[in-house]
């Protein structure tokens, strides 16, 4: 029998050895630090869980950037995180909810954004207030905290100066002068009002940009001596063409509003532009959203690193993956190239995909929403010989062929002219897809027969104008 009395020492050992297992055991449930910011899917906070701050923005209190954005799971509306590196973000809480009060019962919150207030020592959040889902209420809404990390007090909803307010923004100055910027009379222009000293309202409306220009998702940083506003054209939850504009003065002159990034902007709407300062350099963060048009909760942050090549030209590249270096200012990225496109028609504003049956040897082809999910509107696209190239349908392994009778199908592969295809880009980005065999053009209609509603690939004469946009096809990178 062993019978062994344990030494003082022994069991101090043992009791250390236990209290430091049970402390590395706690550890391995937290998920192990990430090192990088990878684009495309979720993106998760410390403890493992998707963070939700759709629509959002940071903020630098002290030594933490904070990310708050929309948060729609249960009774949350606008969620708090930390982080100090950019990449691991921490969950702080829960700053507008349901239950805040009782405007915000059956509210719909978008793009909420803080920026704290010298003075009064509160940290001020603006946003866009909705009720209905027909967006009518167009109301801008306002809360304060003492405290970001903790819940906020809400104050009120009202239309600045009785103007409409959708997509909005805030911008604090560096001499602490604040500003609004939303999109008014139904998106149509771009209000900048300057806010009280308090920032609790608009003290007075300072610029009325680009009229017509339908500009939303509005963000603004300042560079230099210039101040750049990035906004996205008005597309519900698709994407399209950012494009920016600088001015030496919040209220204006602002200049022409020019393209940046791809047409697409990467499958993104922007939402914010962080300055990232370093000791080293200070960098520009780039943050969209990736809006998921057939499903909310599967949209995604993605994070983009902004260039300047002089003081007023800005840039934005893809990167599928992206480090930032909070302590020396520095953004490392990776871009992966993409392989495979979704093909969106210019007319419909869907994508190509192939029509039913998908086992059958032969299928027409047709058109469909936005989804980041569905494989089935992907294509990859074949160099050949003498600029031509072959369209490949990924998920049947499909091409777009001519049957010579100005109509297209998908069918296996073959060596014949018909399905070799010239991309002819015009100045917009968008291309025309020319047929080797027939010299005419991919263009798209609606089926003849009434009850059918689907589309149809045809051919036409290259240039025949009236039908220009039917025949505009954006060939959109796979971005991921
Ligand atoms: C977008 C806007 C989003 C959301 C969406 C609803 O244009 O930027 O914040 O309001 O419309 O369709």
């Amino acid at each position: 029998m062993l019978q062994k009395k344990l030494s003082f020492l022994q069991l101090f050992v043992i009791i250390a050895a236990c209290i430091f297992l049970s402390g590395i055991k706690v550890q391995a449930q937290i998920p192990s630090n990430k090192t990088s910011i990878t684009n495309g899917g979720n993106i998760t906070d410390t403890q493992g869980n998707v963070i939700n701050a759709h629509g959002g923005g940071f903020l630098k209190v002290g030594k933490y950037y904070y990310w708050i954005g929309e948060n729609r799971h249960n009774d949350v509306l606008v969620s708090c995180y930390r982080s100090t590196d950019l990449i691991n973000w921490e969950f702080r809480g829960d700053l507008l909810t349901r239950k805040s009060n009782p405007e915000l019962a059956n509210a719909n919150i978008e793009r909420p954004k803080v920026i704290y207030n010298d003075a009064t020592g509160q940290f001020v959040m603006w946003m866009h207030y909705e009720i209905s889902s027909d967006y009518s209420y167009a109301r801008a809404a306002v809360a304060t905290s003492p405290d970001i990390e903790k819940p906020f007090t809400y104050i009120n909803s009202f239309r600045p100066f009785e103007n409409m307010s959708r997509d909005c923004n805030l911008y604090k100055d560096q001499d602490g002068t604040a500003y609004f910027i939303s999109s008014t009379r139904e998106n149509r222009d771009m209000n900048v009002y300057e806010l009280t000293k308090d920032y609790l309202t608009a003290k007075s409306k300072v610029a009325t940009l680009w009229p017509d220009a339908q500009r939303e998702a509005p963000t603004v940083v300042k560079r230099g001596e210039y101040y750049f506003m990035l906004t996205s054209f008005c597309t519900g939850w698709d994407p399209n063409q950012a494009k920016y504009a600088f001015a030496k003065n919040m209220r204006g002159p602002w200049s022409e509003l020019k393209n940046i990034g791809s047409p697409m902007s990467y499958d993104t709407q922007p939402t914010f532009i962080l300055p990232v300062e370093g000791e080293k350099e200070t960098s520009y963060l780039y943050l969209g959203d990736r809006w998921d048009p057939s499903e909310y909760f599967n949209s995604k942050p993605i994070f983009l690193p902004l260039t300047f090549v002089n003081d007023t030209t800005m840039e934005m590249q893809w990167a599928s993956e992206l480090t930032p270096d909070t302590k020396t200012g520095d953004i490392v990225t990776l871009n992966e190239k993409p392989t495979q496109y979704r093909i969106k028609s210019k007319w419909t504003g869907k994508y190509l995909v192939l029509q039913r049956n998908k086992n059958a040897a032969v299928n027409n082809i047709s058109d469909y929403r936005l989804s980041y999910t569905q494989t089935d509107l992907r294509w990859q696209i074949e160099p050949i010989a003498d600029d031509y190239v072959r369209l490949l349908h990924v998920t049947s392994g499909k091409y777009i062929e001519s049957t010579g009778k100005d109509e297209t199908r998908l069918i296996a592969q073959n060596d014949s002219d018909t399905q070799q295809w010239k991309i002819s880009y015009q100045e917009d980005g968008w291309c025309k897809l020319i047929n080797k065999a027939t010299g005419k053009a991919l263009s798209i209609d609606r089926s003849q027969n009434k009850s059918d509603k689907l589309l149809v690939t045809t051919l036409y004469q290259e240039k025949y104008d009236p039908f220009y946009d039917k025949q505009a096809f954006l060939l959109a990178p796979v971005y991921e």
